[in-house]
């Protein structure tokens, strides 16, 4: 099988999370046999290659981060200039995000079943999974904890050309948190990452609380 792969992050390669899962998932496909050619949305200079590799390939993943809760604009933006298939075409995806639970990626995955059709390929599901923020924040082991889980996968999709086994759906982990982590994660956002993330603003210049209201 061969797969053409597209980046849907508008971050350039060198800081995009995505990219560094799609390393791992790649290398996890590779070693079931399966060749691969990866382009990024974010360079506007790979579009009419995409655009051509999207019309000869019929193994299609794109692979996505979710952006307020929502598909990166720029990602529609190519995709508006595709012409829609009409062959025997599969498309999968890779959808994922900052925030750890699997529900809030849920209103996407059902979007890009849609667009699968829209895209006029069958669907070949969506590996879903959040808890990725800090990817590109750090390096080595740190980063492989949270990357290398992704190499079983792309050996799954090899095997089966989709995301449909037991494997790839538990790969999601915990839909919703428990009361108690929530309550926990909410007072944990309004003190120590409240302080620390207008630590972060005041480092690159911003002179007002994160949460100024200068119209209310
Ligand atoms: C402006 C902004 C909005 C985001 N919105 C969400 C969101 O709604 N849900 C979520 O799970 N993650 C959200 N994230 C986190 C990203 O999806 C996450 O960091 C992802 O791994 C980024 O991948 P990329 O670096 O390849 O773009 C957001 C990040 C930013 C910067």
């Amino acid at each position: 099988m061969h797969v053409f792969i597209i980046n849907g992050s508008p971050r350039i390669k060198s800081q995009s999370n995505t990219d560094k899962i799609l390393e791992q998932f790649t290398k996890g496909m590779s070693e079931n046999g399966t060749s691969f050619e990866q382009y990024e949305v974010s360079d506007r200079k790979q579009w009419d290659d995409m655009r051509k590799a999207f019309a000869e390939n019929k193994n299609i993943l794109i692979a996505l981060p979710l952006y307020v809760e929502c598909i990166p604009g720029l990602l529609i933006e190519f995709l508006e200039t595709v012409e829609p298939k009409t062959d025997d075409s599969r498309i999968a995806f890779i959808l994922q995000g900052g925030f750890a639970e699997g529900i809030q990626l849920r209103c996407g995955e059902e979007y890009l079943k849609i667009l699968a059709g829209k895209l006029g390929c069958a669907y070949a599901g969506t590996l879903v999974k959040g808890n990725n923020f800090s990817i590109r924040f750090v390096e080595g082991a740190e980063r492989d904890k949270i990357t290398v889980p992704y190499g079983e996968m792309g050996r799954e999709y090899a095997a089966k050309g989709d995301f449909s086994s037991e494997k790839c759906k538990k790969f999601t982990g915990p839909e919703v948190f428990p009361a108690p982590i929530r309550l926990l994660v909410g007072i944990l956002f309004k003190t120590a990452a409240k302080t620390g993330l207008n630590k972060i603003a005041e480092g690159w210049g911003c002179t007002r609380p994160l949460d100024y209201k200068p119209y209310s």
